[in-house]
């Protein structure tokens, strides 16, 4: 697919860097060299590394090997694993967290037992339907189990790629994560597939380190390295921040008198400026705190229902809505009344507020 120029900004890519050929030599020689002893080393059982790449998710190699022995001995093959009690599943995967990944492993098993008489599925396209097996763990085991010259593109990678090439594209953003993985794909060595996604992933775990300095003058690829060169490597990946929304809570009233209901415009300037809203208070408020607050606006209550709370999500805020219906006596001039149809088809009122109907 051709990427028009907006999309080469946006993705930072220069013309000079694009090709990634270079890298291939230096870090499968590195990798032969200095890869470590790790039991998912040991074999290339498609199992094995499955359940590997799952327990190395979101916890440390260090952590993971006891965990993935013990593992291992109890459930030696999907078989096993797809026969096995959950609780006992569940049991030996006690400390490791996220067991929803626990869960899911059995599931594929069963999947596998159900669909693939028992073996694990060697296509790419097959492997990622399984349970709990997004892209970068197919693409993993794609090439590390069977050899094929698919990226496994996860934040160790990312961390090596944009430090090399200076790249500020944010390694957050799919499109990005998506083209590192097929510029890695263009330069896949046949015959190499495996030790090639190990070395990228070896690399950044041991040498191109997530925490604290980089130990470039360990690395094969610090010849070509933008960042080693310009000593920017703290710059480097740049991820975009989540943007930190403010939890407010609000009092939000659905008046009504009669067949009318209260409304009132806001302010001119901030949020939602100019549009209507119903009454609201930023604050959770207690019944009698309502009570009194409608006192002061001149309002008789008759009748006051808790519903359902909401919430509506601004770029920048968070509205946690606690709505209430209240029936009062009668109109009065602090509010503008309006008739369930001018709601509906006249007053502009924002989502935030439609959904406390
Ligand atoms: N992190 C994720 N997968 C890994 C693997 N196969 N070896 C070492 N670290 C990893
Ligand atoms: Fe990372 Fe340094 Fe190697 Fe560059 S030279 S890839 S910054 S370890």
């Amino acid at each position: 697919m051709k990427k028009d120029m907006n999309d080469k900004d946006m993705l930072n890519i220069k013309e000079d860097k694009k090709s990634l050929q270079w890298i291939v030599d230096p870090l499968l020689q590195w990798y032969e060299e200095q890869a470590r002893v790790l039991p998912w080393r040991e074999n290339s059982d498609p199992y094995r590394v499955w359940v590997s790449e799952i327990m190395l998710q979101q916890t440390r190699v260090e952590a993971v090997i006891s965990y993935y022995q013990r593992f291992m001995e109890n459930f030696p093959n999907i078989a096993t694993l797809a026969e096995a009690p959950e609780e006992k599943v569940m049991k030996l995967w006690e400390g490791l967290g996220y067991y929803s990944r626990a869960r899911n492993l059995k599931k594929a098993a069963e999947v596998m037992c159900e669909q693939y008489r028992g073996k694990f599925p060697g296509e790419y396209s097959e492997i990622l339907k399984l349970p709990g097996i997004g892209k970068y763990t197919a693409g993993a085991i794609s090439s590390i189990a069977f050899g094929q010259p698919c990226s496994a593109v996860d934040g160790n990678v990312l961390r090596v790629i944009t430090r090399l090439e200076e790249n500020n594209a944010d390694i957050k953003n799919e499109k990005f994560k998506k083209q590192i993985g097929e510029r890695l794909e263009e330069i896949y060595p046949i015959g190499y597939c495996s030790e090639f996604t190990q070395s990228l992933m070896e690399l950044g775990a041991t040498v191109c380190v997530p925490n604290g300095e980089p130990k470039c003058e360990e690395c094969p690829l610090k010849s070509g390295c933008s960042a080693y060169k310009n000593n920017t490597w703290h710059k480097y990946p740049v991820k975009q921040m989540k943007p930190q929304r403010k939890k407010i809570n609000k009092t939000v009233l659905i008046i009504s008198a009669g067949d009318k209901i209260a409304v009132r415009q806001r302010g001119e300037q901030g949020l939602l400026a100019g549009l209507w809203e119903f009454p609201n208070i930023d604050r959770k408020l207690t019944e009698e705190e309502i009570g009194k607050w409608l006192e002061q606006q001149g309002i008789e209550i008759i009748q006051i229902e808790k519903h359902k709370n909401t919430k509506h999500i601004f770029t920048h805020l968070e509205w946690q809505m606690n709505c209430y219906h209240i029936v009062c006596k009668e109109m009065n001039d602090s509010f503008k009344w309006v008739s369930k149809e001018e709601l509906n088809n006249t007053v502009p009122l924002p989502t935030a507020f439609r959904k406390c109907l």
